[in-house]
């Protein structure tokens, strides 16, 4: 949703109480609490709001606020206010807590009552490793933290992995909805807060004169690209047992698959949409064990340079193995076996350490042109319609005109809309669209349990062939396009990619 819509429905906004589980870590200081700033600056926090957050390694609220101050002037993109600082830090109070001492849920639970009356309306935030989601909801339950009185209260919302295979989704959903109705389950996909991401629908289905295009009638293929400069950084412990398949793949490239292909929704409400998004997962076509050796690829960055500066292995990065097979690039090919994408390729690119942050999907015509354009001008161009998701956000479009000039010759051309160039145009950070959207309870920019079971199932055939495969992981240099066989795997297409 939209945050001018959003704000229109602040008064309406129920104050509830907000408790972070991971309230040291990482995630919290780097966008959690960034996200609550801009919120409060943007007056779409309600009334009566307040954060508890609990954690191990600080003692006590002022050097817990100290460090949360120090990480808003590090991540938040625009100069602190100090008095939205102020308002901010009244409403954080700090629990050291042990999740695995279960005398500190009582201990919590005290704090809860005490700090609100909002006991019905409490939204709690796994920020933690999944290992201890199960733990944390049945404390919740055991010590009686829950209060279900009201209407898809109290919500949970769990951050991303959602297990490692289908089998322990599987069993981590069940411990879950063991405790919480669906209908309360928020589970984190980030890209799906992405301002472009949201977009795509609205490209689409309000726009006929892409929609009357989007099949295989017209479509050669598509394009869905997500580029990191980073490394694994001090994330290598997590990294090594989930790799760019796990980490990437199976979550946000297949959520931005889902919502380039599915069918327009009866209507704009939660299950509609993820209605049509189950449809695509379920749909994405099984591969063989040569399919995934001539489809699939993965390779793990070497040492290499980044802007001119030497950066490391990933086997030599903290907490990696020195013969790590953990990859940290895969390219795919894959099929969405249904009536409109039949016999159209998605190629999926990911990797770490390569030269430039991007996330883009490119959607590529086919080049069928008139017959005498064909006899007359070589190597014409295919239609190409960009979706820009990062950084640059925005849409544009390549076709074919005239070369100004007295020789008659073809050029491609662009038609470029740059969304961030904009001024006043200032996309909101995707974890602040996240988290009100938690608050007013929609749930349509969060995974459903069957979204996340289709995607486990297909990421797991590939998982599982690499498991049992003797195969040499090739390495990239940091900083290249990633390995050779990369282009190769649309080369055989016919086809390269459009970057
Ligand atoms: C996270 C992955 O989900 O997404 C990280 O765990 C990755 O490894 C990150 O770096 C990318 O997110 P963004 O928003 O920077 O593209």
């Amino acid at each position: 949703m939209n945050l001018e819509v959003i704000r229109l429905k602040r008064d309406k906004l129920e104050s509830c109480q907000f408790i972070i589980f991971g309230g040291t870590g990482d995630l919290t200081h780097r966008k959690l609490i960034p996200a609550f700033y801009n919120l409060l600056d943007q007056g779409l926090l309600p009334e009566g709001f307040s954060i508890v957050a609990t954690g191990r390694s600080i003692d006590n609220r002022e050097e817990y606020l100290a460090s949360l101050y120090q990480s808003l002037h590090k991540f938040v993109k625009k100069e602190i206010k100090e008095d939205i600082w102020n308002a901010l830090q009244k409403k954080i109070y700090y629990k050291s807590f042990d999740i695995l001492n279960e005398g500190g849920y009582q201990n919590l639970k005290k704090i809860l009552d005490e700090k609100s009356q909002s006991k019905a309306r409490r939204i709690f935030y796994l920020a933690m490793p999944p290992r201890f989601f199960g733990t944390i909801v049945s404390s919740l339950e055991k010590y009686k933290l829950l209060d279900f009185s009201k209407p898809s209260w109290p919500k949970v919302v769990i951050e991303k992995p959602f297990g490692y295979d289908l089998k322990s989704a599987t069993e981590l959903n069940q411990q879950i909805t063991g405790v919480f109705p669906e209908e309360n389950i928020y589970r984190i996909d980030h890209y799906l807060g992405k301002e472009m991401l949201q977009s795509m629908m609205m490209i689409r289905f309000a726009n006929l004169v892409f929609e009357a295009v989007w099949d295989n009638k017209y479509i050669d293929n598509i394009q869905i690209i997500s580029n990191e400069k980073v490394g694994v950084g001090q994330r290598g412990g997590y990294y090594e047992k989930s790799g760019a398949l796990r980490d990437m793949v199976q979550n946000h490239m297949l959520q931005i698959l889902a919502l380039t292909a599915m069918e327009a929704p009866a209507d704009m409400s939660t299950e509609s949409i993820r209605a049509e998004k189950i449809k695509v997962l379920k749909s994405l076509a099984d591969l063989d064990i040569e399919q995934i050796d001539s489809y699939v690829i993965r390779a793990q960055y070497d040492v290499g340079k980044i802007d001119g500066e030497e950066v490391t292995a990933y086997w030599n990065e903290r907490n990696v193995a020195d013969d790590s097979s953990t990859e940290t690039f895969v390219a795919l090919k894959l099929f969405v076996d249904n009536l409109r994408w039949s016999g159209v390729p998605f190629y999926i690119k990911t990797g770490k350490r390569l030269p430039n942050k991007v996330t883009k999907v490119i959607i590529e015509f086919k080049s069928s042109f008139h017959p005498s354009y064909h006899k007359e001008f070589n190597d014409l161009s295919p239609n190409l319609l960009v979706i820009k998701i990062q950084p640059e956000e925005g849409i544009s479009f390549e076709f074919n005109a005239k070369k100004p000039g007295t020789k008659a010759k073809i050029v491609p051309v662009k038609m470029d809309f740059c969304q961030n160039c904009q001024v006043g145009f200032n996309s909101p950070e995707a974890y602040e669209r996240l988290i009100h959207s938690v608050i007013i309870g929609d749930q349509t920019l969060f995974t459903h349990w069957d979204e996340v079971e289709y995607s486990w199932r297909f990421v797991d055939q590939i998982a599982q062939a690499w498991s049992e495969s003797k195969a040499q992981l090739p390495s990239y240099p940091a900083g290249s396009n990633g390995p050779k066989e990369v282009e190769e795997l649309l080369k055989r297409d016919n086809r390269k990619w459009w970057e």
